[in-house]
């Protein structure tokens, strides 16, 4: 039995737009504030991290004081330390996300730590305030091959001992598929079976959906997704954006299951999302339109 609703986070504008050739501060904005009119009740709008590491999110502050905040709306900011953590209380967030990544090579080059360093900070911010643990490179790691599910699943006990009550869970270069996404819900579901997990995918591989269907069947009933597919790497060859919202919604709606979300507005700042990053973006959604619409 699938659910009845699915509660989407938009993260185009911080996981996207961080991938891309930098926009200016009010092409940001503009995105934003179209995305606060779609319905989407998450959107992840930037990120605190050390400017140098990304310079696409320098202007973070400044975007958040100039967005209209819609009431309804839950906007976050991901971080990867206590710094950024403290940034984001003081720009008067919320609702925070810190980062880790499984492995531990990547985490040393993405924050420079070791991963049992940053479970030591995350430690420390959790004794401060809440904030939703993402695991990175959950399903595998570009430099280090496949992940193990039980280290995974080792992580969010420690991150769950700390105080964590929502984790989720990376594919950051879009090595997941459902079989992979079974093991790693398998294997943190046995010590965790009522924990709120959120699934966050990169369509790298053109494995994305799949992989969202797999987690439907496991009951989660959250996911991240960026509009357009915004997002890839101008380093990486064959880097991609994550799965498109427009995409997810599209095939959640015609299985009967809410997300809050009018598809043709998505659809709208899924365009003006292409234009303010002036090439085209991979969603199939945006390029065909939705299977409803008939060519008359
Ligand atoms: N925001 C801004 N500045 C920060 C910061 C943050 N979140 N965290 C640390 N700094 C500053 C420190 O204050 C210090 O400043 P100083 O030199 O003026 O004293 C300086 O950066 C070095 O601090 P340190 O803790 O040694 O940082 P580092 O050089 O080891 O870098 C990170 C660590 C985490 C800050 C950096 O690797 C980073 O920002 N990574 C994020 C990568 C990312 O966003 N990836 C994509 C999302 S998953
Ligand atoms: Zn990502």
């Amino acid at each position: 039995m699938w659910p009845a609703s699915v509660s989407i986070r938009e993260v185009g504008p911080r996981d996207g737009l961080q991938n891309e050739a930098p926009v200016p501060t009010a092409d940001k904005v503009r995105l934003i504030n179209a995305l606060g009119q779609t319905g989407v009740k998450r959107i992840e709008a930037v990120s605190f991290v050390h400017p140098k590491a990304i310079p696409q999110m320098a202007d973070a502050d400044e975007v958040w004081a100039s967005i209209t905040k819609v009431p309804g709306v839950h906007y976050s900011a991901l971080v990867p330390n206590l710094k950024g953590t403290q940034r984001a209380l003081d720009a008067g967030f919320t609702e925070i996300e810190v980062v880790v990544s499984a492995s531990d090579t990547h985490n040393r080059r993405n924050i420079n730590r070791s991963t049992e360093e940053s479970l030591g900070e995350i430690s420390s911010i959790l004794a401060k305030t809440p904030v939703e643990v993402i695991i990175a490179t959950s399903f595998g790691c570009p430099y280090e091959g496949d992940v193990d599910p039980a280290r995974v699943a080792g992580i969010v006990d420690r991150v769950v001992a700390d105080g964590a009550q929502r984790v989720a869970f990376g594919d950051t270069t879009g090595m997941a598929t459902p079989v992979r996404v079974r093991k790693v819900i398998e294997a943190v579901r046995a010590n965790h079976p009522d924990l709120p997990l959120l699934l966050h995918f990169h369509n790298t591989r053109g494995t994305a959906l799949a992989n969202v269907l797999t987690a439907l069947d496991l009951g989660i009933t959250e996911f991240d997704a960026s509009v357009g597919g915004l997002g890839g790497c101008p380093y990486a060859p064959g880097a991609t954006g994550n799965v498109a919202t427009e995409e997810v919604v599209h095939m959640l709606h015609d299985m009967g299951i809410d997300t809050g979300i009018d598809l043709e507005k998505m659809i709208e700042v899924a365009a003006m999302a292409e234009k303010i990053v002036g090439r085209e973006l991979p969603s199939g959604v945006l390029r065909a339109g939705p299977r409803s619409r008939i060519i008359t």
